[in-house]
């Protein structure tokens, strides 16, 4: 959701090579718009995505200072104006923000009495006017930092720059910030993935501290002006090869990964993760109540942890984490399971610190290391999915069911996970080349209805939403018990509706033929042999799911091949929401 980078540097960097190229690896968080701007006021602004502005940046253009955003838009149509970096009108402060100021209105409504002109929609372009009105005052930048910070209401991570002085400000609350220590630069963004080819050494901002950054030295203040004391982090990030390789988009490319990738995770259970995953067992026993907390495809995995605990008679809870004050109050008698890939959703940020204030314990099961939800965890599980390109969840998806099962595994589900990899392998393999028929059928289709019940309920749910955010086709993933009490009058001829049907259930073969009798074209996945249109390895019902969203997951792909849409770029979407 937006993504920010500043670069101070005692030697000039390359704007194309260096600054763009950290702000690309950022673009999952945002894609509507980019820009930047270097201290000698050279600036450059694009719609769409950041190969726009790159083509418009020539090799040779270098700078010692500069500041740039991708966009995710909140307040303000996707224009040029609108797009980052924003300015004061002598264009001599420049500024790129994530997040949401909430009281831009009433700032605005201030500044705009005092004469200032403004010429964006969005909250954003207060703060350069905030700051040229304190530093008119007679303020320092310093000073009028800290004025910010008490005056602002909202999410923010700012990066401010003046015009001629190689300085960066940085504040931050609430959004993710983090200062890279490179060789000869310092590297601001949103978050290490940004610059992890350029250093693993790293400084997180804390909410409500700022930092002034020289291209010699760095120093972070607490709101009130007061130096902190900062640790210095060496991380390691699981590297995947970054490119596409020889695939046409990252979406098939990480799908692809899965065997490699589910065997280093479950090899890590033994190994690296042992002693994390015991501590998470121990707070899940001394606990009165465990609560899930996710959101999008992340739900989905945790409501499969959720049903496969609930069978084995350790209830537990699994709720989207923009209603959890809908359905419950944490206190000190709960553990609160956070579970998000990237560890920065806001909606889940702000319940998981709701939940540490009530006294709960938090646990987290993320793939960014380091990320906010991580570092807020009492222990933290890895899914060790490496870097996810594509804005649509798919390994990183497999891998928190896999960490699902491991956590059943160990409080007594008998199940051996050591064969998932190959079986992943087997499930692509056997079944692509008639999943390309298929997706070709629904390609054409207006709706689609996917059936599932108990631990494949979830599972429709998952690849009714990727068909959603791929393919851009209304999809229902459904629990087919409750197909007969409504959703059914929509059943007509020739409405394709994806059955998944382990081992023979015989719930799912009656919803299954309910809506075949009114014409449905259904396509079944199943993993008994000659029993469906898809057939994945033998396995139980919780294996099941896995390959059944891998096959949903290939559906969708295909269907966007076919429709020729943006596949790791949805309209829209960005991969990690840190707005609420
Ligand atoms: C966004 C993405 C989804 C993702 C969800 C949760 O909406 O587009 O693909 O599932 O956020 O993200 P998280 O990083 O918390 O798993």
């Amino acid at each position: 959701m937006c993504g920010i980078i500043g670069i101070v540097s005692i030697t000039p960097f390359s704007v194309k090579g260096t600054l763009l190229k950290c702000l690309k690896r950022l673009e999952y968080r945002g894609y509507d718009s980019s820009g930047f701007v270097l201290v000698d006021g050279t600036a450059s602004k694009a719609i769409g995505e950041i190969s726009s502005i790159m083509s418009q940046v020539n090799d040779s253009l270098t700078s010692t200072t500069g500041i740039a955003h991708s966009r995710w838009a909140t307040h303000g149509g996707v224009t040029d104006t609108n797009a980052h970096p924003h300015f004061n009108t002598s264009k001599t402060l420049f500024v790129v923000h994530n997040g949401i100021l909430e009281n831009f209105q009433d700032m605005k409504d201030k500044l705009v009495k005092k004469g200032y002109k403004f010429i964006t929609q969005t909250d954003t372009e207060v703060i350069p006017h905030y700051f040229d009105d304190k530093l008119k005052q007679g303020n320092d930048i310093t000073k009028a930092i800290q004025s910010f910070l008490k005056e602002a209401k909202g999410t923010f991570a700012i990066l401010l720059m003046q015009k001629g002085s190689n300085i960066l400000y940085a504040i931050k609350r609430d959004s993710p910030l983090v200062l890279g220590l490179a060789k000869d630069k310092f590297i601001l963004a949103s978050d290490i993935y940004a610059f992890s080819d350029e250093t693993n050494k790293a400084i997180f901002f804390e909410d409500n501290e700022y930092a002034i950054i020289t291209p010699d030295k760095y120093e972070f203040y607490d709101k009130n002006g007061k130096k902190t004391e900062k640790k210095i982090i060496e991380f390691e990030w699981t590297r995947e090869d970054e490119t596409k390789e020889h695939y046409k988009h990252y979406m098939i490319k990480e799908i692809k990964e899965q065997p490699q990738v589910s065997l280093r995770l479950i090899n890590s259970f033994e190994t690296i993760q042992n002693d994390k995953l015991n501590k998470l067992l121990e707070l899940m026993k001394n606990t009165k109540r465990i609560v899930f907390i996710a959101c999008g495809t992340s739900y989905h995995a945790s409501l499969v942890g959720s049903i496969l605990l609930n069978h084995l008679g350790i209830y537990t809870s699994c709720i989207i984490a923009s209603e959890v004050e809908s359905f419950i109050k944490f206190d000190k008698d709960t553990l609160c399971i956070a579970v998000s890939q990237s560890g920065e959703t806001m909606d889940i940020v702000t319940e998981v610190k709701k939940a540490k204030q009530a006294g709960s314990k938090i646990a987290s099961i993320v793939n960014v290391p380091y990320s906010t939800i991580q570092r807020m965890s009492d222990v933290s599980i890895e899914i060790l999915a490496g870097q996810e390109v594509c804005v649509a969840a798919t390994k990183s998806f497999t891998n928190q069911v896999i960490v699902m099962l491991e956590l059943a595994r160990r409080l007594g589900y008998k199940i051996n996970l050591k064969h998932i990899p190959k079986k992943i392998q087997q499930t692509i393999a056997i079944n692509e080349d008639k999943i390309k028929v298929i997706s070709n059928e629904l390609a054409s289709k207006r709706d689609i209805f996917v059936l599932g019940k108990g631990m494949s309920y979830p599972m429709a749910r998952e690849i009714a939403l990727k068909f959603k955010e791929i393919d851009y086709i209304h999809a229902e993933g459904m629990m087919a018990g409750e197909l007969k009490h409504g959703t059914i009058a929509l059943i007509e001829e020739g409405v394709p509706v994806i059955s998944l049907i382990p081992n023979n259930n015989e719930d799912m073969i009656s919803a299954s033929k309910e809506v075949e009798a009114r014409g449905a074209h259904t396509i079944v996945i199943s993993n008994i042999e000659g029993k469906g249109e898809i057939i994945v390895p033998k396995c139980d019902d919780a294996e099941f799911a896995i390959y059944a969203g891998i096959i949903g997951h290939l559906m969708s792909y295909y269907v966007g091949v076919v429709l020729g849409v943006s596949i790791d770029r949805p309209k829209n979407l960005a991969k990690c929401v840190s707005v609420r």
